[in-house]
């Protein structure tokens, strides 16, 4: 059977970045209260000229050069984002043209911080359908313009990137021991869209808006969609905790990280964590922290990989692929 094999990574990030204590002059907050709720020290945000098509661009160059392509080899590029450079065109395509292609297609995906999940159960399905070989999947986000800088609730949280992968199709057996994306699973549940949305939009308000969050309620919600859906990850593929060789989780909170982890009986030797360095960057927090990861060696050739996120919505869903 096809598998949709992960061929090359790639990252990109703002030059400025931001710490705590820097917020200290714009919010009453304090480094600790940050550190101690979130486990971010700093994030990276995006300055005049940085934008979300930049990054995304950026983020894949750097996956084509590590898998040894060049963007004509690609056929299809989705990207993951909730912050497109316009409302329209898709960013997919800006993406698509700064990489000075004009062939295949191109499309964005809408799913918040569970984006880049989604994102990755639809580059799957095209490669597996026959549709594309060699997929550019993207995460790229800069919520820093959608955030409320007096509200200090939510500004310290996020910050901006954009990770990249190259999915390529490859004959597989059909067992587990194959490379590839071994399973998907998919939530939403629409009724949670007061906890976490933005009050604006072309449709309504004809503004960009800002982004509002009950955290608290979030944070509820949030260890018990997660481990919901690795666990439906690990039936529909006959794996268990045991067999995991790295958790890469979306970065929303170290809390809420080690929180799922316990639950699930994965130690934290096999968690990537990047939200100290990167803080909530939404849709590029799994392809930022699998940059990391495998470039530095952790994430090897075979490992099985276990990505999850959960946001806004509520969407949420894990990948469990084998590296
Ligand atoms: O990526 C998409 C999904 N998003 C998430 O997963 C986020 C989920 N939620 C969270 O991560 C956490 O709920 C937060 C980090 C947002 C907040 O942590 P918390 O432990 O749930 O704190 P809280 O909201 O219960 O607030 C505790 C206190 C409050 O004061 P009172 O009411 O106890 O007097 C807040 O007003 O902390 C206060 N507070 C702050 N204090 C200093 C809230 N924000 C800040 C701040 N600095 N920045």
């Amino acid at each position: 059977m096809i598998r949709a094999v992960v061929r090359g990574f790639g990252a990109s990030l703002p030059k400025r970045v931001m710490t705590n204590r820097e917020l200290e002059d714009l919010v009453e907050t304090s480094d600790e209260w940050i550190v101690q709720r979130t486990g971010i020290h700093q994030r990276y945000i995006a300055g005049e000229g940085e934008t979300t098509a930049s990054l995304g661009a950026a983020a894949a160059k750097a996956a084509l050069d590590n898998a040894g392509l060049t963007a004509s080899d690609i056929d299809l590029i989705i990207c993951a984002t909730s912050t497109p450079d316009n409302t329209f065109p898709a960013t997919a395509v800006n993406i698509q043209n700064r990489l000075g292609i004009h062939h295949g297609f191109a499309f964005d995906v809408q799913a918040v911080c569970s984006g880049f999940v989604y994102a990755m159960a639809t580059a799957d399905l095209y490669i597996r359908g026959g549709m594309a070989k060699r997929v550019l999947v993207i995460g790229a986000e800069t919520f820093s313009r959608i955030l409320d800088w007096t509200d200090r609730t939510t500004c310290v949280l996020f910050g901006d990137g954009a990770g990249a992968l190259v999915l390529e199709a490859a004959e597989g057996e059909g067992t587990t021991d194959d490379r590839g994306v071994l399973t998907s699973q998919l939530r939403s549940d629409g009724t949670h869209k007061e906890k976490l949305y933005v009050d604006g939009g072309p449709s309504t308000t004809g503004t960009v808006g800002h982004l509002r969050m009950e955290g608290r309620e979030v944070f509820k919600h949030a260890v018990g969609m997660i481990t919901d859906v690795i666990e439906a990850a690990f039936d529909a593929t006959g794996t268990s905790a045991d067999d995991i060789d790295w958790l890469v989780p979306h970065q929303a909170n170290r809390r809420i990280i080690d929180g799922s982890a316990k639950k699930l009986g994965i130690p934290s030797e096999k968690v990537v964590i990047t939200v100290d360095v990167h803080g909530n960057t939404s849709a590029a927090s799994i392809p930022l922290a699998l940059a990391v990861a495998a470039g530095d060696g952790r994430i090897k050739k075979g490992d099985l990989v276990m990505l999850e996120a959960m946001g806004g919505g509520f969407t949420w869903g894990a990948v469990l692929l084998r590296w």
